[in-house]
C-alpha cells in the first residue's frame, strides 16, 4: 500500500512537472498552430498582430481578447510580448490600455483590430496604427487608429481615430470612379465582402469628402524611411496604399487604389532584393479562405496578383492551402540579418476568441513570387 502511495505521489509530481513544462514554449523551434505559451506558462494572447524588431528584441503586439464570444470587442488593449529569438516570448503587459470613459474612440467593448508597430527614428517615438470599430456601431466606423509611445512595449498614448485622406483622390483614380453614383443603391446592404452592391457603387465617391473606409490595415517602412499603410477600403472592395507623413501619425494625402474589387484582406506587405510582396486574403469574416499573393517593382504599383501562396496541410485544424491552414495572414516580417522572412497567420476561434491560435511560417521566395509552405515544426537557419 505504503509503495503504491509513493508511486501515485511520484507519477503526480512527474505528470505536474510534464504537464507545466508541456505549457512553457519549448524555446528551439517553431511549431505552427500548436498552442503557444509564453515563459510565465499562459496563453499567448496576441492576436492579429505583428512583430517590430528594435535594437537586437523582436516585440509581437497583438489583440488581447478574453474567452468567449465577448473577446471578440476590445475588453483590454494591445498586449505585447518580447524576445530576443523568436521562440520564447516573455508577456511585457498591455501596451494600449482601453478606456472605461464613455464615448471615448477606445472606450472599452469598441472594436480593436490588428495593431501594427513602427519605430520613427526621426522623432524617436514608437508608433502604433490599428483598425478601429466604435463602440455599439458594429463595423461601420471603419477608421484607423493611431497611438504613440517612447518605448516600444509601451505605454502606448492614444492620440486619435478617423477615416482616411478625406477630401483627396487618389493618384491612380479615372473620372468614372469619381462619380457618386450612392443614391441608386440607398436601399442596399453591404455583405462585408463580394456583393452587388459594393461592386456596382462608387463607394470612394460616395467617401471622398468623409474620407476613406480603413479596416484591416498593416504597416511598411520602406528602404529609403517613408511609411505606408495598407489597409481594407470601399467596403472592403479595395486596398488603399497611402503614404504617412514623415512622422507616421498621418495620412499624407498621396495614395493608390490596389485590386479594384476584388476583397482582399488582412493586407500584408513585405520587400526583398527591391521587390514589393503582398500577403494577403479573401473577405469571408472569421472564417478562413484561399490566401492571396501580388508583387511590384513599386510601392504603388502596378500591382501584379500571383494567387494562393500557401502550400501543406495543417494536422490541427486538418485544413490545407485551400482554407490557408484555416488560417488568415496578419504580418510578414524580417528576421533580422538574415534571409529568411516569417509569414504570421492568425487561426480564428471567434466563439472563444483568446484561445486563437498562431502559425508562423518561412516565405519561400521563387522566380516569380513566394510560396508559404506548412512546416509541422521548424527552426531558423
Ligand atoms: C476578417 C478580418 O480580417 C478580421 O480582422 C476581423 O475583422 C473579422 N473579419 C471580423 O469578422
Amino acid at each position: 500500500m505504503k509503495r503504491l502511495k509513493t508511486f501515485g505521489c511520484v507519477f503526480f509530481f512527474a505528470a505536474v512537472v510534464g504537464f507545466t513544462f508541456s505549457c512553457i514554449s519549448t524555446g528551439e523551434s517553431l511549431r505552427p498552430g500548436a498552442a503557444w505559451y509564453d515563459t510565465n506558462g499562459r496563453w499567448i494572447n496576441a492576436h492579429g498582430g505583428g512583430v517590430m524588431h528594435h535594437e537586437g528584441v523582436y516585440y509581437w503586439f497583438g489583440e488581447h481578447k478574453i474567452a468567449g464570444w465577448a473577446g471578440n470587442k476590445a475588453m483590454v488593449g494591445v498586449g505585447c510580448y518580447s524576445s530576443t529569438d523568436l521562440y520564447n516570448w516573455k508577456d511585457e503587459g498591455i501596451a494600449l490600455a482601453v478606456t472605461e470613459q464613455s464615448g471615448h474612440d477606445i472606450e472599452k467593448g469598441c472594436i480593436l483590430e490588428r495593431p501594427k508597430v513602427i519605430y520613427n527614428p526621426k522623432t524617436q517615438k514608437f508608433v502604433m496604427w490599428f483598425h478601429l470599430e466604435l463602440k455599439g456601431q458594429g463595423y461601420t466606423a471603419a477608421r484607423f487608429g493611431v497611438a504613440v509611445a517612447d518605448n516600444p512595449a509601451g505605454p502606448y498614448k492614444f492620440l486619435y481615430s478617423s477615416r482616411a485622406n478625406a477630401g483627396v483622390w487618389p493618384l491612380n483614380i479615372t473620372d468614372e470612379e469619381k462619380i457618386d453614383n450612392s443614391a441608386e443603391f440607398a436601399d442596399g446592404q453591404f455583405s462585408g465582402g463580394d456583393d452587388d452592391v459594393a461592386r456596382k457603387m462608387n463607394v470612394i465617391a460616395r467617401d471622398f469628402e468623409g474620407g476613406q473606409m480603413a479596416r484591416d490595415m498593416n504597416l511598411f517602412v520602406d528602404d529609403d524611411g517613408s511609411a505606408y499603410c495598407v489597409y481594407s477600403s470601399e467596403e472592403n472592395g479595395t486596398l488603399h496604399i497611402s503614404r504617412l507623413t514623415d512622422d507616421f501619425t498621418r495620412h499624407s494625402g498621396e495614395y493608390v487604389r490596389v485590386f479594384p474589387k476584388r476583397w482582399h484582406e488582412a493586407p500584408a506587405i513585405f520587400k526583398k532584393d527591391g521587390r514589393y510582396y503582398l500577403l494577403s486574403s479573401g473577405c469571408t469574416g472569421w472564417s478562413p479562405n484561399a490566401a492571396r499573393s501580388a508583387v511590384a517593382d513599386s510601392i504603388f504599383g502596378p500591382w501584379v496578383e500571383l494567387g494562393n501562396p500557401a502550400q501543406g496541410r495543417n494536422p490541427y485544424t486538418g485544413m490545407d492551402h485551400s482554407l490557408t491552414f484555416g488560417g488568415q495572414s496578419t504580418c510578414v516580417f524580417r528576421v533580422e540579418g538574415t534571409d529568411t522572412w516569417i509569414a504570421m497567420f492568425d487561426i480564428w476561434r471567434p466563439e472563444n476568441a483568446k484561445y486563437g491560435r498562431y502559425v508562423w511560417l518561412p516565405v519561400t521566395f521563387t522566380a516569380d513570387g513566394y510560396k508559404v509552405i506548412w512546416e509541422d515544426e521548424w527552426k531558423l537557419k
